[in-house]
């Protein structure tokens, strides 16, 4: 196996030596974000499944792009549900250029992805199993983004229900990222299935981490507004917790219409006195052992099974 940086160095040479063919003001946006910093976690579990099923990682490499141009695909649309104006440190696309060019550019990263899958050097069978695996992913995350946006405009949202959307919206991504790796090294079904619950589970973590950030993070390191899933009326864990142990408290907060930095301030200031934060990173804690516990079931070599193991003890208390 290699390292986390050696298989991220992969996917970023995979991306730099990438080309477009057509107008560059539909490809000028992708290649700014494809080229943005982002952590390419998904790629490199894909990669580094396929590595542990014993097959060429260089061969992985196209599915892999597929599955992070899919991703940064999200984050463009995302960014436009969510009125988020800055990504990685930048102006979001949507900011940038404008939200119609947001969603185009944004369709066409999903049809390079699907691409890469079809275009991949595997067999008919693999490529057919890839495919599949990509497209009822990717429905999971649009069911996912739905409920995300529906939560918003409900008042009785409960924990089973919002750990149910992020599996959505984030885990099943995760999970996919892992399927595609192992479907290129002919995996098992029973070692599918493992690493699904690997990436489900790592999902859940990797977005109540992501919900903490979004309130206690440092905007420079992360690289995305803070508060605004606060602003936004989002159910996040920190939310839920706090409606539950402090309803009245936040019911003044949102019947008072607080807005912009107060309402930031004043719900930061429920959740601080509830030791939220914390709580919130033993649950992330409590997800990412589950994750280890799945691998029990992937049949992995020792090397491979430390690989899986520190990667996922490497997003406890992330900061980006
Ligand atoms: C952002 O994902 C979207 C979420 C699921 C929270 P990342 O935090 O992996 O974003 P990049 O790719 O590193 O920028
Ligand atoms: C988004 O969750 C997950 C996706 C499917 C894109 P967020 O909306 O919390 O992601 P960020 O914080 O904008 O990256
Ligand atoms: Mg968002
Ligand atoms: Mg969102
Ligand atoms: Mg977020």
């Amino acid at each position: 196996m290699k390292t986390i940086k050696e298989y991220s160095g992969i996917i970023n040479a995979a991306i730099a030596a990438m080309t477009y063919d057509g107008p560059a003001s539909l490809f000028d946006p992708i290649r700014y974000t494809m080229e943005g910093e982002g952590k390419r976690l998904r790629p490199v579990l894909t990669l580094a499944v396929a590595e542990a099923m014993h097959a060429d990682v260089e061969k992985a490499v196209r599915p892999a792009l597929g599955v992070e141009l899919y991703h940064n695909f999200t984050l463009l649309h995302d960014d436009i549900m969510d009125n988020s104006p800055t990504r990685r440190g930048r102006q979001a696309v949507w900011k940038k250029w404008s939200e119609a060019q947001a969603i185009l550019s944004g369709d066409t990263m999903l049809s390079v992805a699907m691409s890469c899958m079809v275009s991949s050097g595997y067999t008919d069978s693999q490529r057919l199993a890839m495919v599949d695996c990509f497209n009822t992913t990717a429905l999971a995350v649009d069911r996912g983004q739905q409920y995300d946006m529906d939560f918003e405009r409900r008042g009785d949202v409960t924990l089973d229900e919002y750990i149910g959307m992020i599996s959505l919206k984030t885990g099943e991504l995760l999970a996919g990222a892992c399927c595609i790796g192992a479907i290129c090294g002919n995996a098992a079904a029973s070692v599918l299935k493992a690493f699904r619950e690997y990436g489900i589970s790592l999902g859940i973590a990797f977005q109540i981490q992501d919900d903490i950030l979004d309130v206690y993070g440092d905007e420079a390191t992360l690289g995305k507004p803070i508060g605004g899933d606060i602003l936004n009326d989002k159910h996040t864990w920190l939310h839920i917790c706090a409606m539950a142990e402090a309803h009245d408290e936040m019911s003044e907060i949102y019947d008072r219409k607080a807005a912009g930095a107060e309402k930031i301030d004043a719900v930061r200031g429920v959740y601080d006195r509830l030791g939220l934060r914390d709580k919130g990173g033993c649950e992330v804690e409590r997800y990412l052992e589950c994750a280890v516990q799945a691998l029990d079931g992937a049949g992995l070599s020792a090397d491979a099974h430390q690989f899986f193991v520190d990667l996922a003890h490497s997003l406890i208390g992330r900061k980006k």
